[in-house]
């Protein structure tokens, strides 16, 4: 059985479709992965076009929308591996669908306390469905006294949080554009370290 992750966050910006490819990137390297883009906007589905185009290995990639989310899911969920979906930055009923239907939903959070606020209607979803959920910190700067108040604020909510984070950095952007992960564009990067020891925290939980 394939292990479905979907990525979600209202919040627009917070870097779902960043953490969406690089995870499958770097899952890809152990893992059979597919992705889906169920985000209108299409962000993964361009980035996946000039991976094509680019010549960089393909994954196999769909863009359901609707009620085809949970059919392209059933079908998918048969095969191993993973699925990573990425899904656009509102709760309307699509985001709901691939959270209903996910093994695991990852919160994408930058540290700030508007993001914070923002994330709680996924949230709440997500613990709706009954769904195993992780907030996975992003664009991390170096050192900041937000991203600490909103470290203690998480710890005061008991929120489940990835020790694995991403930093703030500019490889992620990069990489993106050449259709790519960090870890392949560049492998030996402080950003693919992350994304390594993401998708070894992914894996953790997946045989938990
Ligand atoms: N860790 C990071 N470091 C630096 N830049 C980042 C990081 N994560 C995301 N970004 C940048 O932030 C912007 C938004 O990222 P992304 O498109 O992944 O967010 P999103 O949540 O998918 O947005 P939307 O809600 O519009 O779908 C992009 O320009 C991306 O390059
Ligand atoms: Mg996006």
């Amino acid at each position: 059985m394939a292990f479905v992750i979907a990525v979600a966050q209202q919040k627009g910006g917070a870097g779902k479709s960043t953490l969406a490819a690089n995870l499958a990137v770097a899952l890809a390297e152990d893992a059979p992965v597919t992705l889906l883009d169920t985000d209108p906007q299409q962000s993964l589905a361009r980035w996946h076009a000039i991976r094509v185009a680019q010549g960089h290995p393909p994954l196999p990639f769909d863009t359901p929308s609707g009620w085809r989310v949970g059919n392209a899911l059933d079908r998918l969920r048969r095969a191993d591996g993973f699925v990573v979906l990425d899904t656009p930055p509102q709760v309307e009923a699509d985001a709901a669908r691939a959270l209903r239907a996910a093994d695991l939903v990852l919160v994408p959070l930058q540290p700030s306390l508007p993001d914070l606020w923002a994330s709680e209607a996924t949230v709440r979803i997500a613990e709706a469905e009954k769904r195993p959920w992780r907030y996975v910190l992003n664009r991390v700067p170096p050192q900041s006294r937000v991203a600490e108040v909103v470290a203690e604020e998480l710890a005061r909510r008991r929120a489940p949080v990835l020790e694995a984070r991403l930093g703030n950095r500019t490889a992620f952007a990069t990489a993106f554009a050449t259709g790519q992960g960090v870890t392949e564009a560049q492998p030996r990067s402080a950003a693919a370290a992350e994304v390594r020891a993401l998708a070894s925290s992914i894996l953790a939980l997946r045989g938990q």
